[in-house]
């Protein structure tokens, strides 16, 4: 069998690390385009330069043309993804993530690719006012992070209509699993407990806790990729979650031990679920990680 291509922009961060696996032990070669701005060398260390070539590189900024010449398939991972500090420098924000976006594009659109895959943001829907929140809702942004993801967004899929590029959007909901963020000031709900309940300190839940979120493990974020690549679906935009809405305090139970209650942080909604049965119906998808299992798995490994 001939081997398959790819290229991932972020691909030694958190989601983009998941996903190199999963690729190289499907049989592709793999070249990993990354700034290390949040990525890490070491969630890459277990693979070897035959299968996983990794180039240090701002995408923002420079040519890309020579990394996508023998692309079949690109995802586009590259982000800053943290929202709090995007309040502060919109304009990092928007260079990273809106002009990086389109320099992917500009690059990708030279050659004939299969598929390339965009990771949006949820966080495009802001305050939801309809639950499940489907693909067709009001788009409401709230913070330049959501702003630059959707612009993004909007280039990605300007570009499939335009070029006739085999372009999809996958706007993640709240993405969990190996090797989340668990260290930084603002990394996600469950790398805080995670790491909060390794050292023995109580468990910080934001607001009153009763906030809910839609939770995706990993796996099922990546099993919806490789459906996709395999799929006919191109220039569409598909929603990523589990489909069902947990609160905080259901998380922090589910870890144990006490709660410490903290302020609540501006843009975020209090309640987000994914209406999910686009994606379903479509690339024949289904996410199989019940919240659960996945923070057991988490907590064990
Ligand atoms: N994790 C989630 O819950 C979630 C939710 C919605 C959307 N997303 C999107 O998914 C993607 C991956 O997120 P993640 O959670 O893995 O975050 P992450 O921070 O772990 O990964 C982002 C990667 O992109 C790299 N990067 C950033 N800017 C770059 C640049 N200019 N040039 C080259 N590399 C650059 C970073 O070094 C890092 O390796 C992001 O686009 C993010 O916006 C994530």
């Amino acid at each position: 069998m001939k081997f398959k291509n790819s290229v991932i922009t972020g691909g030694a961060g958190f989601v983009g690390s998941n996903l190199v696996d999963r690729l190289v032990s499907i049989g592709h070669k793999v070249i990993v385009l990354d700034n290390f701005v949040s990525g890490k060398k070491s969630n890459l260390s277990h693979h070897s330069e035959k299968n996983v070539k990794i180039i240090k590189i701002d995408i923002s900024d420079k040519n890309l043309d020579k990394y996508f010449k023998k692309a079949d398939y690109i995802f586009h991972l590259a982000a800053l993804a943290e929202i709090i500090p995007s309040f502060k420098d919109p304009n990092k924000y928007f260079k990273n993530n809106v002009i990086g976006t389109l320099n992917v594009l500009k690059a990708a659109k030279k050659v004939k690719i299969k598929k390339l895959i965009y990771a949006a943001s949820s966080s495009c829907y802001g305050a939801p006012k309809k639950f499940p929140t489907s693909e067709k809702d009001k788009i409401d942004l709230k913070h330049p992070y959501a702003e630059t993801k959707f612009i993004g967004e909007e280039l990605v899929m300007r570009y499939a209509s335009i070029f006739k590029m085999p372009n999809i959007s996958f706007r993640f909901f709240n993405v969990y699993g190996p090797r989340l963020n668990v260290s930084g000031q603002y990394s996600a709900v469950i790398g805080n407990f995670l790491t909060q309940t390794k050292n023995r300190k109580p468990l910080t839940v934001v607001g009153d806790g009763k906030q809910t979120r839609d939770f995706i493990h990993v796996d099922d974020l990546i099993n919806a990729f490789i459906q996709v690549i395999k799929s006919k679906s191109v220039n569409k935009i598909y929603n990523l979650g589990s489909g069902k809405r947990t609160s905080i305090n259901t998380i922090a139970k589910i870890f144990g031990g006490k709660k410490k209650f903290i302020p609540i942080r501006p843009g975020e909604p209090k309640n987000s679920v994914a209406n999910i049965k686009k994606v379903k119906k479509e690339i024949n998808w289904k996410p199989k990680i019940s919240i659960e299992q996945g923070i057991k798995n988490l907590l064990s490994s």
